[in-house]
């Protein structure tokens, strides 16, 4: 979701306002500022002598040396894993890819998929239940599925499913003629369905024909989930009072998902969809929050407004304590988000799990560190809002091969992190039977009851514990290789004092942390960390090579991260306001870095006002699978700032986007 420069409320940015008030130092002020002066400098040259900048971690280029890969510090030896002309930064309404390789929309918003098929009306006057039979608005987080990967093993590149969230709607452009509203009321229950219905994840079954080109499918496996689908609860929080609402008075189960942005992809075969910026969904009249809503951002009046129409589906959304007890009302109803859910692609009956063990927070996507049949899995989530912190669950029980499934991710230990300024950093766990994590509570003044409120809790949880506060942790991948960990941290206007892994302040262009664990199961709790790269322009960044960017692959606002099978790491954009209209690096776009090189090329550049965001490919690596979120951001029925992908006069709508080459190969 794009970080606009105002926070109106109704129909506004639906990016979480800072939240973490906690007194939880930066680094500088915990280990002195010797180090931190030395080596994080900002601005100009001064940034191109960072030692830690450049290169793969000594850990990293000892197992690439293991691997008869040659040393990591000596690229010329082999030939370029980037071999295209980098594409020119460009304000065009339209995709840009190098020469040689073409880029076709697919799917777009409203393209129907199920039940009756609805044909999407360009006057955009489909109805609530025609748009739970399309795709939803706003493409984010996508996986490529092969038809044969329910063994986790699908190698099939010429069919598949097609897997794809749907993080948030344009009022302005879902209904003919805006949004009905009367006194900062919804007025239409229709009107308030249908976008409840464009949220949620897609599911669709598509093939390669004959001629080459991607089609969707009639499939019985095509489905929806949208804000308002069924879901259950489980996890250590399954059942809690927190959770009781009027329709779970048990606290069990919720309907929906939505402002789900990247995803994950377990290692048993499931799709992971994941509730960022939730809390504007709801609101809460009550002149005292209670700390599980008040962390968390709630506020008085919500983005979209469902919650002020009656009926029990959109007063849901309304926190306010109305009744004498919690399954009297939807005070709770807040705690059913900030989650992680499953989804099993390829059961389409089957009812999507949310994940309580792994924390409740703004939850970007999860990356799962590489499993190994006989060790616990590992896994890592960002919480996107300003100073909020990176994460990382192990499980209990051990991965087996064929064996396992969502039931790891139900019993484990819920870790944050601290970044210390040597290149060191620490897990901390947040688990009530943790002593550390005892002794935190006890000095911080904090109690919980049970492991479930910590997890309803999880970011007071981390406070407590003194979690490095970060520049909005975006997406995360995990090399393929050597195991390192990389994170986008897309920008953070709000930090007003730099540390070793924060170092800018007022960090207005983002930049890339990656860490490898001491342990080789990645379950311990030390690693170490460095700095990938620092975005920014020609004067005020440094690239994976240890030298500033130029005109091949500057950028700002990193935010989709994703590493290929040969281990080259695409990185996508999610730059807004003056950033995109005036600053020099053009629309939001795509580029591809080799850690191993140094290389940084830009590979595509999306049209006017989007992001781009989500990234997969098909196993043989000839179709790369792109979204486009968001183009012509701001446009309305009457005012259209951008009209891709369907051309002049046509209201804009995000896609995905297929990357291929035009000879058919490798597209690497
Ligand atoms: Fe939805 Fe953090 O981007
Ligand atoms: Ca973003
Ligand atoms: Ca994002």
């Amino acid at each position: 979701m794009s970080h606009a420069d105002d926070h109106a409320v109704l129909f506004g940015s639906g990016d979480e306002l800072p939240s973490n008030h906690s007194s939880n130092p930066h680094l500088n002020e915990l280990i002195g500022n010797g180090l931190r002066r030395r080596q994080l400098l900002a601005g100009g040259a001064a940034l191109g002598t960072l030692a830690f900048l450049g290169g793969t971690l000594p850990a990293a280029a000892e197992a690439a040396e293991a691997a008869g890969r040659g040393p990591a510090d000596f690229p010329f030896k082999r030939r370029s894993k980037l071999p295209f002309a980098p594409v020119a930064v460009t304000r065009a309404d339209s995709i840009s890819v190098p020469t040689g390789y073409r880029a076709v929309p697919f799917i777009p918003w409203g393209t129907p998929i199920s039940g009756s098929y609805p044909a999407f009306m360009e006057d955009a006057s489909n109805s609530a239940e025609d748009q739970a039979q399309q795709t939803g608005m706003h493409h984010d987080g996508m996986h490529f599925f092969p038809i044969d990967a329910q063994s986790g093993k699908g190698r099939t590149s010429d069919h598949g499913l097609l897997v794809l969230n749907h993080e948030y709607i344009d009022a302005g452009l879902i209904h003919p003629n805006g949004p009905s509203v009367v006194d900062g009321k919804r007025i239409s229950a229709e009107e308030v369905r249908k976008e409840i219905n464009a949220h949620g994840v897609s599911v669709v079954e598509i093939r390669r024909n004959l001629q080459g080109a991607w089609e969707v499918l009639p499939s019985a496996r095509n489905r929806r989930i949208t804000a308002a689908t069924p879901m259950q609860i489980r996890g250590p929080a399954r059942g809690h009072v927190l959770l009781q609402t009027r329709y779970s008075p048990e606290g069990t189960a919720t309907r929906g998902t939505q402002n789900n942005c990247s995803h994950g992809v377990t290692p048993w075969g499931t799709y992971l969809t994941c509730e960022e910026n939730w809390a504007g969904y709801f609101a809460s009249s009550d002149g005292e929050l209670p700390r599980e809503l008040s962390r968390y951002g709630l506020r008085s009046s919500s983005r979209y407004g469902w919650e002020t129409l009656p009926d029990d589906e959109f007063v849901r959304f309304d926190a306010t304590r109305k009744g004498a007890s919690a399954s009297d009302d939807y005070r709770n109803e807040p705690n059913h988000f900030g989650w992680i859910v499953e989804v099993d692609p390829f059961a389409p009956e089957s009812v999507p799990v949310k994940h309580t063990a792994l924390g409740r927070f703004a939850h970007e996507g999860l990356v799962f560190a590489p499993v190994k049949a006989g060790q616990p899995v590992v896994c890592y989530s960002g919480d996107d809002a300003q100073n909020e912190y990176i994460y990382k669950y192990v499980s209990r029980d051990k991965y087996r091969s064929g064996r396992s499934d969502g039931r790891l991710l139900d019993v484990g230990t819920l870790y944050v992190a601290r970044f210390a300024a040597d290149g060191t950093g620490e897990w901390l766990a947040l688990d009530i039977q943790d002593p550390a994590f005892q002794n935190a509570c006890s000095a911080a003044g904090v109690s919980f009851a049970d492991q479930g409120e910590v997890l309803i809790n999880t970011r007071l949880a981390a406070d407590v514990v003194g979690a490095t506060k970060m520049d909005r942790p975006e997406w995360g991948a995990a090399h393929p290789d050597t195991g390192e960990i990389y994170f986008t941290l897309t920008n953070n206007s709000s930090r007003s004092e730099a540390d070793a892994a924060n170092p800018r302040a007022a960090n207005a262009y983002g930049h890339i942390i990656r860490w490898r664990e001491l342990s080789a199961d990645h379950a311990g709790r030390r690693f170490t960390w460095s700095l990938f790269l620092l975005a920014g322009p020609e004067n005020d960044s440094v690239g994976p090579n240890g030298q500033s960017l130029s005109a091949d692959n500057r950028l700002a606002s990193p935010d989709g991260l994703w590493f290929d099978d040969e281990g080259r790491l695409w990185i996508q954009t999610d730059m807004s306001g003056s950033q995109l209209s005036a600053g020099p690096f053009g629309n939001n776009q795509m580029l591809v870095a080799d850690p191993r090189s140094g290389e940084l090329k830009r590979f595509l550049v999306g049209p006017l006002g989007c992001e781009v965001t989500g990234i997969s490919a098909t196993p043989d690596f000839k179709t790369l699978f792109v979204n486009i979120q968001h183009p012509g951001e701001g446009s309305t029925a009457d005012n259209l700032l951008g009209t891709w992908p369907d051309g002049p006069g046509k209201r804009p709508r995000s896609s995905t986007v297929i990357v291929s080459r035009e000879d058919g190969r490798r597209l690497l």
